[in-house]
């Protein structure tokens, strides 16, 4: 392995066995239905996004044609609400499909949030801030830091099949789509909701559906896209919502727990 390899991986287990794991195996990480989930969640959420968001910045001068022309306002109603019907469609899917295949219970159980996503991230942040090293460097908390090697963070955490930061937006999607549907749903059948509940009720509904979708667009933009696109381990681009394939090698990199447990159930069968 290079020192290139190490460096980018910052992994503490790094066996490699290449007659059970080659660089180049192939291993399905997304599978065909998992991938048309994720196309269609892409795609629903652009649509509900733009045809959403113009009106909370309605004040913006290059959004102005849609609410000047009476036609196009309606059209972005009509889009937002077939793009809702669809997101729903495809959460329904999502849910049949993680209760009732073996690979989807697998995959839920793989991102259920544990003690050990906790202190990832905890050490994930120093790791990354390198504080400790640098104030071991000029000499200070010498002997607390050479008896608690811990404390200098020197090797970033390893992560299994999903690592803390997946597993966080994927919870964040969960999360995002209920209050998303159920708050769109009164939105959108006014009067039901009005016959249910106080008027502040329905207000409230107009207020988080607003709130949550700024959130949702900031947290796509800035920290998923950094994830699958600019994070120097996947740049320009994660592939895997493709053709859903990851290498023995990114494996090995990016999953390396993942990547042991593969490892020993082969030795296993040896
Ligand atoms: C990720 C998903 C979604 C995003 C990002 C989104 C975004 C937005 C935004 C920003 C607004 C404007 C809120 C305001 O005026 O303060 C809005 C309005 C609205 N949304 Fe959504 N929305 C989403 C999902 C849904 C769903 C699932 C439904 C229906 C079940 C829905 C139905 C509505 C309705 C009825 C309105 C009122 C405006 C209109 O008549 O088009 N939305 N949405």
């Amino acid at each position: 392995m290079s020192a290139k390899e190490k460096d980018i991986s910052g992994s503490k287990t790094m066996t490699k066995n290449p007659s059970l794991i080659l660089d180049d195996e192939v291993f399905l990480r997304m599978n065909l239905a998992e991938r048309i989930q994720h196309i269609v969640l892409i795609t629903t959420f652009l649509i509900l996004m733009l045809t959403g968001l113009p009106l909370i910045f309605y004040e913006l001068k290059f959004l102005k044609p849609i609410f000047s022309l009476e036609k196009s306002f309606y059209v972005r109603g009509i889009l937002h609400r077939v793009a809702a019907s669809v997101l729903i469609l495809n959460v329904i899917w999502h849910a049949y499909y993680t209760i009732f295949t073996k690979r989807g219970r697998n995959n839920f159980k793989e991102l259920l949030p544990g003690l050990k996503d906790l202190k990832d991230a905890f050490e994930l942040f120093w790791h990354n801030l390198g504080l400790m090293r640098f104030l071991y460097r000029k000499g200070f908390l010498k002997k607390f830091l050479e008896a608690h090697p811990y404390w200098l963070f020197e090797k970033a955490p390893e992560f299994g099949r999903y690592n803390f930061i997946e597993k966080f937006e994927y919870w964040a999607v969960v999360w995002g789509s209920v209050v998303m549907i159920i708050s769109g749903f009164f939105m959108w059948n006014v009067e039901l909701s009005l016959s249910l509940f106080p008027l502040w009720v329905h207000d409230i509904f107009v207020i988080v559906h607003g709130y949550e979708a700024l959130l949702a667009f900031l947290a796509v933009i800035i920290w998923h896209m950094y994830n699958v696109h600019l994070n120097p381990e996947v740049f320009p681009m994660s592939k895997v919502w493709l053709n859903g394939k990851i290498t023995g090698k990114e494996l090995r990199t990016l999953h390396p727990l993942e990547y042991q447990k593969i490892l020993e159930e082969r030795k296993e069968r040896l």
